[in-house]
């Protein structure tokens, strides 16, 4: 295998973002440059993602997002051997933006382009900061997807469950909301969460009885809300203390549910080291994530949390899936199209 430069462009939500990653001949990546433009001013008077402006913000911005990516990495366009593009699953504005001006760049420089599933772009980031082998567990937590993943290898993936409703990062934002803290709201529930009693209120655990792997907060999320009117006007130590209650229901949820998907991952994989590997922005959370470190301590597993900044959307990611099918000859022709709903 040669050593390639990829391009990798991700538009699927809030953040316009592209990137420079070098894939070398043994198959180590090197990021050069990851420049993210996150759109969390537009949209913060809205109390979340109005698809619209987000898309008209990667029009604005996507071009001096690439250049910079480019001038960062010291590198000129022309170097690059491939151009890998978001093509779903997300908002379909923002996608054909992302999507149509790799297909652009790839005509006019003569380079092929890959299009890239974004949850393919979480599932493999691990492998990128922390040179993690197949198979392993992936734990993807954001603020559009829940899910459990056996990636197996490029291309080999295998759900094993997922939320039903709500993403987590999703009900942590409409949590936040009830409570008035703004948006993005996981780092301020977690914030105020620090000074509740987290006994106070005990929320339901939905589905946490059942064996499968599949997550609900809707109703949890529910039961908040009408904590939250029952005591309304909120004094500061409720808001408090029912975002410990929410806190705690959601570490004892994703905790649970991890342990069980990792007994899974021994008995169907008895050969391989059982690891797990978290992405998205709410690995951010360190309730979560000290839940999940006593998780795998315990089942004597490997836990894996990249770099916050390379668990929410970024474009080295998808540069680096772009690496990796890319490494397998695994390219797209220009009339490839971007697809809003795209499981892995
Ligand atoms: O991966 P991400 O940046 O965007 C996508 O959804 O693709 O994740 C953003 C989500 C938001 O819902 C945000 O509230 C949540 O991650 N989040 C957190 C924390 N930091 C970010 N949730 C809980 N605790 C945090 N510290
Ligand atoms: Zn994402």
């Amino acid at each position: 295998q040669a050593q390639a430069i990829i391009l990798g462009i991700e538009t699927s939500c809030d953040e316009t973002a592209a990137a420079i990653v070098v894939r070398d001949q043994s198959g180590r990546g090197t990021i050069s440059s990851n420049v993210v433009r996150s759109q969390l001013d537009e949209h913060a008077a809205f109390g979340g993602v109005v698809p619209e402006l987000a898309a008209r913000a990667h029009v604005e911005w996507l071009d001096h997002i690439i250049a910079q990516a480019v001038a960062e990495a010291g590198i000129a366009l022309k170097d690059v051997d491939a151009i890998a593009a978001t093509a779903g699953p997300g908002l379909i504005g923002g996608v054909l933006v992302g999507l149509t001006t790799g297909k652009a760049l790839a005509a006019s420089l003569g380079k092929p382009l890959i299009a890239v599933n974004h949850l393919e772009g979480h599932a493999l980031t691990a492998r990128l900061t922390d040179g993690v082998q197949f198979p392993y567990l992936m734990l993807l937590v954001s603020g559009g997807h829940s899910q459990f993943v056996l990636v197996r290898g490029v291309g080999e993936y295998e759900r094993w469950g997922g939320t039903i409703d709500d993403a987590l990062g999703e009900a942590f934002d409409k949590v936040a909301k009830l409570l008035s803290l703004g948006h993005p709201g996981g780092p301020a529930v977690e914030q105020i969460a620090t000074k509740g009693d987290p006994a106070r209120f005990k929320f339901p655990r939905p589905l946490l009885r059942e064996q499968r792997l599949d997550f609900s907060f809707s109703g949890l999320k529910t039961a908040v809300r009408l904590q939250a009117e029952a005591l309304a006007p909120l004094s500061e130590q409720d808001v408090a203390d029912i975002a410990a209650g929410f806190q705690a229901a959601v570490t004892e949820i994703v905790a649970k549910r991890s342990r069980q998907a990792l007994e899974r991952f021994r008995a169907e994989l008895p050969e391989a080291e059982p690891q797990l590997v978290v992405a998205g922005g709410v690995a951010a959370n360190r309730a979560i994530a000290a839940a999940l470190e006593t998780v795998t301590r315990e089942m004597g597993a490997r836990l894996v949390v990249p770099p916050i900044a390379l668990c929410t959307d970024n474009g080295a990611m998808v540069a680096w899936a772009g690496a990796e099918r890319f490494a397998l000859g695994a390219t797209d022709g220009l009339a490839v199209e971007a697809r809003p709903r795209w499981p892995l």
